[in-house]
């Protein structure tokens, strides 16, 4: 293969070269280029995203046994984000996360990570049949906001596990925090585990210097990066990167046909080739742009009256190694809505759509697809909202909330005791008892109020008292609970 350079675009090539080729296809999809597809939604989306719209043919590749233009532009996106491998994903991180820890673990191995890890972790943790041993992630009690886990923490975890086979970290947040990655590589592969990271949050970290370090940089063994999220990769593509060779790369690819399918969307692929060329060669320019825009958005937001947007001033908190700039936390809790509320007036009346509300905030994301005029739009409808006077409960789904809950602090409960393993209590038969008298009974379902998605029950965990009380309160704020089958928790499915 002639070498290769950071201005190319290996597969949007080959796909472009296939359309420009004119071959008469007689294979999937259906549509035949948008040829079958009906008026309505063909000439919406336009007649250049269905053309290469298609299947793994011959010079197209193939994801799950790459061997030609996938292959060559997976190879620049591990050059270009300083990993030895790197791997297309068309099932977002969730497949990655998914892929990593199946990959690093054999049943009943135990992994440590933090309790607000991504519900696909806690798919992992089922599918893999391993122990996962929580760690508590740092919490802002007063903000309802969760940070990472410090390196002391993963240290006496660590310590009080010594048999742990890895380590998983997710950083950042979905609320900009991130760890310091540097001190805990330096203490897990002291002891010769395997760390992993989640950086979903973190796909534009490798570009920028004044963005905190990306987990390639400081030599994770693998990481997954949401492409999709901050960048311009399109809907559900993301990467995986891997560095080193604690992570076995046969078992991995093996891995990853798991949870692939074998007709990826191809659109996906060159979205992925073509975002990497961007980043790579004028990522540095447009995240400066974007950090530019969001200093300025900050410094307006906490002119505000009653508005708090959390920043750098933050760094060195627990949980709060670095700070990705570009992510608005916006606390709206001295306003006396709930961060559910504000979204809502937010979308109703200023059409502004913001990414997660929970409690006392709204988190709005700035990228390099963000303009001067973008963001005046946000801090205008901020502004707007700090003033509102009229009263709340017309925008409220669920009615007035009470004023104790707004206001006040509001603590996690703590990570429950494990009875069985996730796999176990998941698989296993259940009965369905009232949620507000389970207390003692041990979880088969995953409890997750979402955004942002923290599960607060496990399959195979405790029920406690506090944990009912404290779902109940968020139900109570119109908090969307995914997991059990009952999603208002009239009952919960739990171990005969
Ligand atoms: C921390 C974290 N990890 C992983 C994921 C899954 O990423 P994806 O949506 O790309 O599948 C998410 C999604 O929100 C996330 O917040």
């Amino acid at each position: 293969m002639p070498r290769l350079r950071q201005t190319d675009t290996p597969y949007f090539d080959a796909l472009r070269h296939y359309v420009d080729s004119g071959t008469q296809s007689f294979h999937t999809p259906g549509h035949k280029q948008g040829v079958g597809m009906h008026k309505r939604l063909r000439d919406f989306i336009g007649d250049n995203v269905l053309s290469i719209d298609l299947t793994q043919i011959r010079g197209l590749d193939d994801l799950n046994q790459p061997e030609g233009p996938i292959l060559e532009a997976m190879r620049l996106a591990a050059q270009a984000y300083g990993a030895d491998d790197s791997y297309f994903l068309v099932n977002g991180s969730t497949a990655g996360n998914q892929a990593m820890l199946m990959t690093a673990l054999r049943p009943g191995d135990k992994v440590l990570l933090p309790r607000n890890s991504h519900k696909s972790a806690t798919s992992a943790l089922i599918m893999s049949a391993t122990r996962p041993v929580y760690m508590a992630p740092e919490v802002d009690h007063d903000l309802h906001i969760d940070h990472c886990v410090t390196p002391q923490t993963v240290e006496a975890s660590l310590a009080e596990h010594p048999d742990a086979v890895a380590v998983f970290i997710t950083s950042p947040t979905y609320y900009g925090s991130t760890a310091d990655l540097a001190a805990i590589e330096r203490i897990v592969h002291a002891r010769d585990k395997i760390l992993l990271i989640d950086e979903a949050w973190g796909p534009h970290l490798h570009f920028h210097p004044e963005l905190p370090p990306s987990a390639t940089s400081i030599g994770a063994d693998a990481c997954v990066n949401s492409t999709h999220k901050l960048l311009s990769g399109m809907s559900q593509a993301s990467m995986l990167h891997a560095i080193g060779d604690r992570v076995d790369r046969g078992r991995l690819r093996s891995t990853l046909r798991i949870f692939q399918s074998t007709s990826p969307q191809l659109v996906l692929l060159a979205s992925l080739d073509v975002c990497r060329m961007q980043m790579a060669t004028e990522g540095k320019t447009l995240l400066t742009r974007a950090l530019a825009l969001a200093r300025d958005a900050r410094r307006r937001l906490n002119a505000l009256p009653g508005i708090y947007c959390m920043g750098p001033d933050q760094i060195g908190r627990p949980g709060i190694a670095g700070y990705d700039e570009t992510r608005l936390v916006i606390t709206v809790k001295d306003l006396g809505y709930t961060g559910y509320e504000a979204e809502r007036i937010l979308r109703m009346r200023y059409n502004v759509q913001v990414e997660l509300a929970d409690l006392f905030n709204v988190v709005a994301l700035l990228t390099i697809g963000d303009t001067e005029a973008s963001v005046a739009k946000l801090v205008d409808a901020v502004g707007e909202l700090a003033r509102e006077d009229r009263p709340i409960d017309i925008y409220a789904p669920t009615g007035v909330l009470d004023r104790r809950l707004k206001r006040g602090t509001y603590r996690i409960p703590p990570i429950p005791e494990l009875v069985v393993t996730p796999r176990e209590a998941f698989l296993s038969d259940y009965v369905e008892v009232p949620f507000k008298k389970s207390a003692g009974r041990v979880c088969v379902e995953v409890v997750t109020p979402y955004p942002p998605g923290i599960p607060i029950l496990c399959p195979g965990e405790r029920i406690t008292q506090e944990t009912i009380e404290y779902l109940r309160l968020e139900l109570k704020a119109g908090v969307h609970i995914q997991g059990p089958v009952d999603e208002r928790l009239g009952t919960i499915r739990v171990l005969p």
